[in-house]
Formats: C-alpha cells, sequence, structure tokens
C-alpha cells in the first residue's frame, strides 16, 4: 500500500480507505463480528490505516466493532466518522446538520468508538437548511476541543463546499480536507462540477460505489444474489452494458471486475483514494489485488467510452468551437498549456 497526504493537510492516508457500511447485520445483509473482522485484518495486513464508518451505520454496530478492532493501536489508525442522519425517530433534533446535533452524535460516536478523538470527521450529507457559518463554526469549535482533528464534508452540492471553504478560509476556521461522493464508471457526473472543484480547493477525494455497490463485477449478468435491489438503475440495460464490459476487460487481462472498476476510478482521476467496500473477507483479498497493476490505456479508453456522459451546461458550451474562436481570438490551438480538456 502507498500512502497519500489528505488534501490541503499533512496527514498520510493510504491510497485506498476501508469502508464498513457491511459491519454488522442489523440492515439484514452484510457481515457478522466475526466475518468484519477478517476484513479488517486483511485490510490491515495490506498495510490500510484508513477506515470510512458512520453514526448510522448498521444502528451503531459498525463503529462498535471498528472501535474494538482497534483498540489495541488506536493511534496508528485515522479513523472517520459522519454525522447528520438521524439516531433516533420522531425527534427533529437527532438528525440534521446543526451544532446542537453535530455535538451530540459525536459524543455518542466517540463513546461507541471508544476513543477520545475522531481523526476525520465528515459532514454526511446537506441538509439544505443549516446556514453554511454553523456548520463551519460548529465543526471549528469541535477541533479545536480536540474531539476532531480534521473535517471532510459527503454528497453536498459543489457550490455549497466551496462556499463552507471559502468562508472557512476568510474566518480563520477550519476548512473541509476531503470530500466523499458516488462515482463509478456507472456514475459519472461528479465530472460535471464536484471533481474540478475537489482539484481546484485542492481537496481530498474519497469516492464511495466505485464498484456500483457490486454491479460492476458482472454478478447480476449471471443473476447471483447481493445487495443491489432488482429494480435499481445499477441493473438497467445501459449498467448491463457497462458491466459486460468490465467482465470482458478484466478476462482479456487477468484480473476481476471488482479490480478493474477500482482501478479505472483510480486511473481516471489521480485525486482518488477509493472506500472500498466488502461483505465477505475473500471480496475484499480480491478487491485488494487492484494495488498490483495498471489498466493499460487501450482498456481504459474503452471503459472511458463505454460509460460516457453529457457534462451538459455550461460545460459542453464552453468547449464548443465557437466559444474557443471567441474567447481565445480565434488562436486556440496555439496555446499548448490550455486547462480545457476536449
Ligand atoms: N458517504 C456516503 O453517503 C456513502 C454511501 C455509501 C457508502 N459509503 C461508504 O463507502 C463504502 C463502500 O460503498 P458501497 O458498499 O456502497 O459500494 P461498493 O464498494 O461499490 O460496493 C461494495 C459491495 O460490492 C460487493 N463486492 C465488493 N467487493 C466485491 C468483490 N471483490 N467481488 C464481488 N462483489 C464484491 C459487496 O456486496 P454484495 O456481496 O452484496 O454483492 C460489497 O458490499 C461503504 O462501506 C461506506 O463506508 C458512503
Amino acid at each position: 500500500m502507498n500512502y497519500q497526504l489528505l488534501g490541503r493537510s499533512g496527514l498520510r492516508v493510504s491510497e485506498l480507505c476501508l469502508g464498513t457500511m457491511t459491519f454488522g447485520t442489523d440492515w439484514g445483509w452484510g457481515a457478522d463480528k466475526h466475518e468484519s473482522f477478517k476484513i479488517f485484518d486483511a485490510y490491515a495486513d495490506a498495510g490500510g490505516n484508513f477506515i470510512d464508518t458512520a453514526n448510522r451505520y448498521t444502528e451503531g454496530s459498525s463503529e462498535k466493532y471498528v472501535g474494538e478492532f482497534i483498540e489495541s493501536d488506536r493511534d496508528h489508525w485515522v479513523l472517520s466518522t459522519k454525522f447528520t442522519l438521524k439516531d433516533r425517530n420522531d425527534d427533529l433534533n437527532f438528525a440534521g446538520n446543526h451544532r446542537k446535533n453535530m455535538m451530540r452524535s459525536v459524543l455518542s460516536s466517540l463513546k461507541r468508538l471508544n476513543t477520545e478523538y475522531i481523526d476525520l470527521l465528515w459532514v454526511h450529507l446537506w441538509d439544505n437548511t443549516t446556514p453554511v457559518e454553523e456548520v463551519m463554526r460548529g465543526l471549528d469549535d469541535l477541533v479545536s476541543r480536540g474531539l476532531v482533528h480534521y473535517i471532510g464534508i459527503s454528497d453536498t452540492p459543489a457550490w455549497v463546499v466551496s462556499q463552507a471553504n471559502t468562508i472557512a478560509d476568510f474566518r480563520g476556521w477550519n476548512a473541509f480536507a476531503a470530500i466523499q461522493f458516488e462515482y463509478s464508471l456507472l456514475q459519472r457526473t461528479p465530472e460535471r462540477d464536484l471533481i474540478p472543484m475537489a482539484k481546484a480547493l485542492d481537496l481530498a477525494v474519497t469516492p464511495w460505489g466505485t464498484i456500483g455497490g457490486g454491479a460492476l463485477t458482472g454478478k447480476y449478468l449471471r443473476d447471483e444474489t447481493g445487495r443491489v435491489p432488482k429494480d435499481s438503475t445499477r441493473r438497467n440495460k445501459n449498467s448491463s452494458k457497462v458491466a459486460q464490459t468490465v467482465v470482458d476487460i478484466a478476462n482479456e487481462l487477468d484480473a476481476t471486475p471488482a479490480q478493474i472498476a477500482i482501478n479505472w476510478a483510480r486511473q481516471r482521476e489521480e485525486v482518488m483514494i477509493p472506500i472500498i467496500g466488502a461483505s465477505k473477507s475473500t471480496q475484499l483479498t480480491d478487491s485488494l489485488g487492484c494495488l498490483s497493476f495498471e489498466i493499460p490505456a487501450e482498456q481504459m479508453r474503452k471503459l472511458n467510452e463505454v460509460s460516457q456522459i453529457e457534462l451538459g451546461f455550461p460545460h459542453e458550451f464552453l468547449k464548443s468551437d465557437g466559444v474557443k474562436e471567441e474567447t481565445f481570438g480565434g488562436m486556440y490551438e496555439k496555446l499548448h498549456n490550455h486547462r480545457i480538456k476536449s
């Protein structure tokens, strides 16, 4: 395993993060405690140091298991968890990004994780109600109190993240060092704004769903079981075509489909630190095999082509010949270091 800096911080994290949404069977799928430990152990053995969990995962079992597994060497681990999602039914203030829920949720997570600090706290998703200043100031307080070391944000529009980090910078508060969103051969829409923003603001990107929740392994082409529901868009005609291409290329390269799906994301955008999920330790061992090879250019081209999306306005408009002609005084071809990719 190699290591990367977490965005514009000095924190060193492994090039793959371990997802633990599958730790615990409380949601009707996932791994029991014994199997969860085997997954964790395989990841630790490979040199991974970066763990992703959340207050809500498997009704708290994920955080409890993770806390137990890392206890003997707590300071080695870069432990990340999230807040936002509800911890109690029928109570408005036990959910959301406001200060009251933020503080309560973090204290509950610390108890479940049996630790005194969280290395990286994620806003799980944007609640569309709490003011940006309230969120950033609350997070800054948590860092000042030593309960949290770094902050990140997940599942949020690019304009909100840009606004949040700009406000934090100008006020001398801690800014987000990392961002999470779904990104895979089946979900490339972050290429429109989220990825360019992450590069511009030097945010580490830890994408989830890089294997399409299992769909990109081709298991649904063979009618095998898994947790992706029958009516999911991950099982439609277009995703089947993408999954079939992944399977074909895996066969061609003597690799497995999960390895191809993960490496596509890593090679497509060099800022990616995928969060790898597994419901069995054998799956994780398989996925870790992605570390030992790269997808050659020709196969990358085929994968890019089959999963291509429209970037939409204004991106397509700004790349059009007419606009390039007007904005570069008719000399676009002469400018060699331009940033607009065709
Ligand atoms: N921020 C967020 O909103 C958010 C959302 C979702 C997830 N996450 C994080 O990201 C992690 C991964 O997300 P994800 O589980 O949705 O996506 P994923 O990594 O695309 O899918 C993981 C699932 O694919 C299957 N799988 C994994 N490796 C395999 C292999 N080698 N061969 C065959 N099947 C394999 C397993 O499901 P089956 O055995 O059922 O097929 C596994 O649970 C989570 O654990 C969590 O930490 C964050």
